[in-house]
C-alpha cells in the first residue's frame, strides 16, 4: 500500500483499485434511527458524539485514515475523506469518473497559477463555485466524496519548486485575498449554515515548498523558519483561510518545521492553528498530507517506534491520517497508554460533526445539494468561465507591434513542444475535462492555415526536427512557438535545477529567428524561466505566457493573438534571471537579502528582475491620476484597533485611482497598489502589494474608478517575534510597475501601534 500510494503521490496515476463504492446513510430510518445523530434540535459536535460515543475503542482507532471502514452495524458505511478537486473535479482515490456518458467528464479550469495572474478573486471565487457544484453532483451519484484536499497555499517563494502551478503565486498578501474568497465558493460560504456545500482543505501546513532537490526530500526535510517570516510571509494565506474564511480542513506537511514534523507540531496546530486562529471543533480537522504520519517515524527518525509517532500526531492534533499509520499502529499506542480513548474520540468527534455539516446523515429532501446532477456539470457558465479564466490570465511579456497579427496573416507555423498540447494544458491533480483546445486548434478554430511541426520537445537534445521547423516557418506568413517547461511531465512533481530553458527550445528558436517571419514565443509551465534571450532579440516580436491555461486554452490564446481580445494577465511571481539558481539554495527558508541569500520574491529581491512580479502589457495604454487627492498625513492613534474582530482587517483608506484608457481598444486593466517605506526594523522590503482590483471592458477613451482598500495589517510589519506593528515613518504608495506609475508620499505619525500577539513556541519537543 505505501509504495502504492507513493507511487500515485509522484506520478499522479490513479489505481483503479483505491476506487470506493459510496453509500449513503440516512438517520430517519434505521439503524442510525433514533440514535441521536438526526437530532437536528442539538448542534453538530452532539449530533457526532451520539454516534460516536458508541463505536468501541477499536472501531474508533480503524476510521481514523482517509479509506475509513466505518461501522456497518451502526449503520456507518465506509467513507474515503481524500478526493481531490484544484482546478476541477478531478481524479484521486475519492473520485471516480465513468468510463463514457453521465459522470465521464468535469469542467477543467486553468491552474491556480493562472487563476493567480487574473487577479480577480471574483473569479476565482465563481470557479470555486462551480467546481463544488460539480462536486456535489459527482457525489450524489456516489462518485466522490464531499471532502477536496485542495487549495495548495504555499507561497510560491522559488522558482524551482515542482509544485508552484497548484498556488496562485508568490505574495502572501495576493495569496490571502485569492483564498479567502475561492473557499467561499468551495464551501458555500463564510461558516455556511446550516450545510456547507463541500469542505475545502487548505494545505500544507506549513513552510512547504520542497519536493525533492539535490538530495533534500520533503518526506525528511526540515525547514529552518523564523517565527518573523512564518508570521509575515509563510502563514498569512493560512491565517486568512482558516480565521476569516472559515475553512473547514486543514493538511498539515511532509517536512519539519523547526525541528518537528509538521503533523506533530502542537505549535502549529494547536497554539496557532486552534488557540490563534479559532480553528474549533465544530466540524473543522486537520488531515495529514498522505503518510505522512508514517514519515514521522519513517523518514525524520522524530520518535523511536510507530507507537509513539501515531500518538505524538493524534495529540498534537492530526485527526485523520492521510495513510495508514494510524489504523496500524493506534492499536500499540493504545495499549501503551500513550493514548486514550478521549483522545480518539476527540478527533473522531471533529471529522464525523463535519459531516454532520455536510448533512450527510440527513435524508435527501432535507438539503438543497441533493439535488444537483449530470445537468448541472459542463454548464455553458462553466465553460465560459473556464475560457474566461484562461483570457484574463495570460500574460503578455513583450509585443513590438506585431500583436495582434494583422489582418494579411492567414498561413501560420505553429512549432514546438506545447503547439499541439491538449491534457498538458491542464496541468497536474486534473481530471478528465469535456474537450481540450489545443494552440494548433485554437488556430484552426480561428480561421488560419496551420501547419504544425513538433520541432523539438520539451528537454530534447536532438536538431532531426528543425529542418522541418525551419520549413514550415519558411513557408509562413508569421511563426508561433509553444514551448517551454512542464513541471508535471518533464520533472514528476520534482524541483528543478536551473530556471533556463529546457533541452535545445531556445537553439530552435534562433534558427526560427533567421527566417525572419513575425515570430510570437507562446510559454508555458507554472514557474518562470529565464526569457532574456527572446526578450532582448529583435526578431523575437512578442512573448506571451499562459501557464496551464486549462480546457479552453486553445481559445482564448488565439483571441488574444489575433485581437479579438487585449490581454490583461499580470505575472503573480517574479522571473528571475538564470543565476539566481546558483545565489541561493532551495532549502534557504529565509526571505531578506543577506551575504547568502540575493532576497527572495519582488519584496526583497536586490537583483533586476527579467519580468517583475506584476509586469503585463495590453493592446492598448492608460493613464492614471488621483480621483480624490490621498491624505498626505495619518496619526495612528487614529485607529480604532479595540473594536470587534482582528486589527489586521481594520480599514486604513481607500485610494481611489482614475484609470483612463487612452488607446484605440478596449481593455481589462489590473490595478495594483504597493506601499513602499523606511519604517519598522531594517531591512526594509523593497515595496508590498496591499490591495488589487480587475478593472473590466474599459473601452478607448474612457476612464473607470478603481478603487483600492487598503487594511491595517497591509501596511503593517512583523518585528521577530512575529507581532505586527502598525510604525510612524514616510512611506510611498505606487500604483502599478513599469513606466505608468502613480505615486504619492505619505507619513504615519504617532507611536508604533501593536496590531497582534502572534503564539510564541513554549511547547516542549
Ligand atoms: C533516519 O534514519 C535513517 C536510518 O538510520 C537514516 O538513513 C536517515 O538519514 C535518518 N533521517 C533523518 C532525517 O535523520
Ligand atoms: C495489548 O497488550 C496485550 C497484553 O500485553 C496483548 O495481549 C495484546 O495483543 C496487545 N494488543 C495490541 C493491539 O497490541
Ligand atoms: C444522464 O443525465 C441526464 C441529465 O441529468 C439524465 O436525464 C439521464 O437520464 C442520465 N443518463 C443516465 C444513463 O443515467
Ligand atoms: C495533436 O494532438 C491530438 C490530440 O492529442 C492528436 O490526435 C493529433 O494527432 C495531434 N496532431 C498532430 C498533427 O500530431
Amino acid at each position: 500500500m505505501k509504495r502504492l500510494l507513493l507511487l500515485f503521490l509522484t506520478s499522479w496515476v490513479y489505481p483503479a483499485c483505491v476506487a470506493i463504492v459510496y453509500s449513503f446513510p440516512d438517520c430517519t430510518k434505521a439503524p442510525l434511527k433514533g440514535n441521536g445523530v438526526c437530532d437536528t434540535t442539538k448542534d453538530p459536535v452532539t449530533r457526532a458524539k451520539a454516534i460516536i460515543q458508541q463505536f468501541t475503542v477499536e472501531e474508533l482507532m480503524s476510521n481514523t485514515v482517509n479509506l475509513s471502514p466505518g461501522v456497518p452495524r451502526l449503520g456507518i458505511p465506509a467513507y474515503q475523506w481524500w478526493s481531490e478537486a484544484l482546478h476541477g473535479v478531478a481524479g484521486s482515490p475519492g473520485v471516480t469518473f465513468a468510463p463514457s456518458g453521465n459522470f465521464s467528464f468535469a469542467t477543467s479550469f486553468p491552474q491556480p497559477i493562472i487563476l493567480g495572474a487574473t487577479f480577480n478573486d471574483n473569479l476565482a471565487k465563481s470557479i470555486a463555485t462551480v467546481i463544488s457544484t460539480e462536486a456535489r453532483a459527482f457525489n450524489n451519484f456516489g462518485r466522490a466524496g464531499l471532502d477536496f484536499f485542495t487549495p495548495n497555499i504555499n507561497p510560491f517563494k522559488d522558482p524551482r519548486w515542482g509544485r508552484g502551478q497548484e498556488t496562485p503565486g508568490e505574495d502572501a498578501f495576493h495569496i490571502s485575498q485569492y483564498v479567502f474568497n475561492l473557499i467561499q465558493g468551495l464551501q458555500g460560504g463564510i461558516d455556511p449554515q446550516p450545510f456547507f456545500k463541500i469542505i475545502a482543505d487548505c494545505k500544507h501546513f506549513a513552510a512547504y515548498d520542497l519536493e525533492d532537490w539535490e538530495g533534500n526530500n520533503r518526506m525528511s526535510f526540515d525547514a529552518k523558519v523564523t517565527i518573523q517570516d512564518l508570521s509575515e510571509y509563510y502563514l498569512p494565506s493560512f491565517q486568512s483561510c482558516v480565521r476569516d474564511a472559515k475553512v473547514a480542513s486543514v493538511m498539515c506537511s511532509y517536512n519539519s518545521v523547526n525541528g518537528v514534523p509538521s503533523c506533530a507540531n502542537s505549535y502549529l496546530l494547536q497554539s496557532i492553528l486552534r488557540d490563534y486562529w479559532g480553528f474549533n471543533d465544530e466540524g473543522r480537522w486537520v488531515t495529514s498530507d498522505c503518510d505522512a504520519v508514517d514519515n514521522i517515524f519513517s523518514t525524520h527518525n522524530f520518535t523511536s517506534t510507530y507507537a509513539e509517532a501515531v500518538a505524538d500526531a493524534l495529540k498534537a492534533g492530526t485527526d485523520v491520517d492521510c495513510g495508514t499509520a494510524y489504523s496500524l499502529h493506534l492499536p500499540d499506542a493504545f495499549n501503551q497508554s500513550l493514548i486514550t480513548r478521549p483522545d480518539l474520540e476527540k478527533a473522531l468527534v471533529r471529522l464525523y460533526s463535519s459531516l454532520v455539516r455536510l448533512g450527510y446523515f440527513d435524508p435527501a429532501e432535507a438539503q438543497p445539494y441533493r439535488q444537483l446532477g449530470w445537468s448541472d456539470i459542463n454548464t455553458p457558465a462553466a465553460r465560459d468561465l473556464a475560457y474566461q479564466a484562461a483570457l484574463q490570465g495570460i500574460v503578455m511579456l513583450k509585443n513590438d507591434g506585431t500583436l495582434p497579427l494583422k489582418n494579411n496573416i492567414k498561413r501560420l507555423a505553429l512549432i514546438g513542444p506545447w503547439a499541439n498540447a491538449t491534457t498538458q494544458m491542464q496541468g497536474n491533480y486534473q481530471g478528465v475535462a469535456p474537450f481540450l483546445i489545443s494552440p494548433v486548434q485554437g488556430a484552426v478554430n480561428a480561421g488560419f492555415q496551420v501547419t504544425y511541426v513538433l520541432g523539438t520537445s520539451i528537454s530534447g537534445t536532438s536538431q532531426t526536427g528543425f529542418a522541418a521547423a525551419v520549413a514550415a516557418a519558411k513557408a509562413a506568413d508569421a511563426v508561433i512557438f509553444a514551448g517551454g517547461i512542464d513541471e508535471t511531465v518533464e520533472s514528476e512533481g520534482n524541483d528543478r535545477t536551473t530556471i533556463t530553458w529546457p533541452g535545445n527550445q531556445l537553439d530552435l528558436i534562433t534558427q526560427l529567428e533567421a527566417v525572419g517571419k513575425p515570430l510570437v514565443v507562446l510559454q508555458f509551465g507554472g514557474g518562470q524561466v529565464d526569457d532574456t534571450a527572446l526578450k532582448t532579440s529583435k526578431k523575437v516580436n512578442a512573448i506571451l505566457w499562459g501557464g496551464y491555461p486549462g480546457q479552453s486554452a486553445g481559445t482564448a490564446l488565439f483571441d488574444i493573438l489575433r485581437g479579438k481580445v487585449s490581454p490583461s494577465g499580470r505575472l503573480p511571481l517574479t522571473q528571475y534571471p538564470a543565476e539566481y539558481t546558483t545565489q541561493i539554495g532551495m532549502t534557504d527558508m529565509t526571505l531578506r537579502p543577506s551575504s547568502t541569500n540575493p532576497g527572495r520574491t519582488y519584496k526583497w529581491y536586490q537583483g533586476t528582475p527579467v519580468f517583475e512580479f506584476g509586469y503585463g502589457l495590453h493592446f492598448t495604454t492608460f493613464q492614471l491620476s488621483w480621483q480624490r487627492q490621498p491624505s498626505a498625513r495619518y496619526q495612528i492613534s487614529s485607529f480604532a484597533v479595540n473594536g470587534n474582530g482582528p486589527a489586521d482587517l481594520v480599514h486604513f483608506d481607500t485610494f481611489n485611482v482614475q484609470v483612463r484608457n487612452t488607446g484605440k481598444v478596449t481593455s481589462d486593466y489590473v490595478a495594483l497598489l504597493f506601499v513602499s517605506g523606511t519604517a519598522g526594523p531594517a531591512p526594509h522590503p523593497n515595496k508590498q502589494l496591499v490591495s488589487y482590483t480587475r478593472l473590466s471592458a474599459i473601452r478607448a477613451g474612457s476612464s473607470s474608478t478603481a478603487q483600492l482598500s487598503v487594511t491595517l495589517g497591509s501596511i503593517a510589519r512583523a518585528d521577530a517575534a512575529g507581532n505586527m506593528w502598525v510604525y510612524s515613518g514616510s512611506y510611498q504608495i505606487t500604483v502599478d510597475t513599469g513606466s505608468t506609475t502613480l505615486t504619492h508620499q505619505f507619513e504615519l505619525v504617532g507611536g508604533a501601534l501593536q496590531i497582534s500577539h502572534w503564539p510564541q513556541n513554549t511547547a516542549p519537543k
